[in-house]
């Protein structure tokens, strides 16, 4: 049996561990050598790569993409997108899902791995449907969360469901690190029996589960595991790899990860664990294990967030309360992974009821778009008494929300006028409009600067 490894050091391992921090100079002497490691994929875009690259590090992220294509020939690229929400959390029209996936296979990404935070899979067809048509490849990814409507039945249906679309792969989501050896196991066996199709896992080493998961992930028949090189492995990251590496060699699966190179890369990033290590920016409690998520069943972030908003009313006390609310709303909602928006979105309200003493008195405006069908459909049934409440006689609407939304990228790039100088900055303006006119902003200044200092030189 084979197994290939996607190396998540420059995307999840530096999102989740140093939010995302990495600036291209930093990683840039060691791309040839991840070229060289064997890996199935790198994972390198996408994600929160590209509103970092704009609003902290200064960097073009359309610019990196190409570096990174041209310094990596011989490996595939790789990049997360969530679907009709692109990097965000709004859901844009179709034409600007399309435009980005376009100029993404075109800049040089080979594989788009897509998912929807409720696996509602109208809201990843047309990213899939684009990236077939570009000649790349589609992995549809299955947010993976716990709840009684989460079974193996309903994942194979989901699965089945991104197969029609045309997707080559599916990948396992497990975004919180919840899903354990044996679930992994169960799972992995159901979709490649049913789905028929190559299975990607993906965990976090967040409650310690993520090693064993993967083994037994593998042991199930998956095709590629989600690994990061040790330095930056563990705790909120992904599982080291060359640890997996050694368990897959020596359980007999073929692997085609160099370990002398993965030697090579961990040198490399060793150093700069330690530096962001010594700047702060790299916590070392991110990278122990953290097993609240398994006794409260929500993942770590979210209960972070329902700790520090309790806090900040001075209400800790209440915090039980909250804690036994939550998969209350979560079932009137109709069981949405707790991913983001959705777990923020389900903490939130599950505090404003407790907090109330009023079950739904206070509801956010998410809440009220998710209940008229905004973010698509919900995986179970919503509590119909609840969305009465709240939204009254007002029906929920039918199909995708995407399909009343008028189409955007021209109007932007009429907006954004020559700051944008290609259609890839007119989609950076799209995605993130404040950060990425800020950002054009200051490579015009840049470029003046250098202007006039070249001027100077000849001056002189
Ligand atoms: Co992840």
């Amino acid at each position: 049996m084979k197994i290939g490894f996607t190396e998540t050091v420059l995307r999840d391992a530096n999102q989740s561990l140093i939010a995302t921090r990495l600036p291209f100079g930093k990683f840039e002497p060691i791309l040839s050598e991840l070229d060289k490691a064997g890996y199935y994929s790198l994972e390198c875009w996408g994600g929160a790569t590209f509103d970092s690259c704009l609003r902290y590090l200064d960097e073009d992220p359309w610019e990196r993409l190409r570096k990174i294509r041209a310094a990596c020939p011989n490996t595939k690229l790789q990049m997360l997108l969530r679907g009709q929400n692109i990097l965000g959390y709004k859901h844009y029209p179709d034409d600007v899902v399309r435009m980005f996936v376009r100029k993404s296979v075109e800049n040089g990404m080979d594989i788009i791995r897509i998912f929807d935070a409720l696996n509602d899979v109208e809201n990843i067809k047309v990213a899939v449907d684009e990236t077939l048509k570009a000649g790349a490849i589609a992995s549809g990814a299955i947010c993976y969360t716990i709840s009684p409507i989460h079974n193996l039945e309903n994942y194979v249906k989901v699965g089945l469901e991104m197969k029609k679309l045309g997707v080559q792969t599916i990948t396992i989501k497990d975004m919180a690190g919840i899903m354990g050896p044996t679930e992994a196991y169960n799972l992995v066996k159901a979709l490649k029996e049913e789905v028929k199709l190559p299975v990607v896992v993906h965990t976090h080493c967040t409650t310690g589960l993520g090693i064993a998961t993967l083994m037994k992930s593998a042991e199930a028949g998956a095709d590629v595991l989600d690994t990061a090189i040790s330095s930056f492995s563990g705790g909120t990251s992904q599982p080291p790899t060359e640890t997996l590496v050694y368990m897959m060699k020596s359980a007999g699966f073929e692997v085609d990860v160099d370990e002398k190179v993965l030697k090579k890369i961990n040198d490399f990033f060793k150093p700069i664990q330690a530096e962001y290590l010594a700047s702060g920016q790299l916590n070392p409690v991110v990278m122990t294990t953290d097993s609240k998520a398994l006794i409260y069943q929500v993942p770590g972030g979210m209960l972070s967030n329902l700790v520090a908003q309790l806090t900040a009313q001075n209400k800790l006390d209440k915090l039980p309360e909250v804690l036994a609310e939550t998969p209350k709303v979560r079932e009137d909602l109709g069981y949405p992974p707790l991913v983001t928006p959705m777990s923020q979105m389900v903490g939130v309200q599950a505090t404003a009821n407790v907090l109330a003493g009023q079950r739904y008195k206070n509801v956010s405006k998410e809440i009220k778009s998710y209940l008229r069908g905004e973010y698509g459909r919900a995986p179970g049934e919503i509590n119909e008494e609840v969305r009465r409440q709240i939204l009254g006689d007002e029906k929920p609407i039918q199909g995708r929300f995407a399909d009343t939304l008028a189409p955007g990228f021209e109007a932007a790039k009429a907006e954004i006028g020559s700051k944008a100088r290609s259609d890839e900055d007119v989609l950076s303006y799209i995605a993130f409009p404040a950060q990425a006119e800020a950002f054009f902003d200051k490579r015009a200044e840049r470029e003046k600067n250098t202007f006039q200092y070249t001027i100077q030189k000849i001056a002189d």
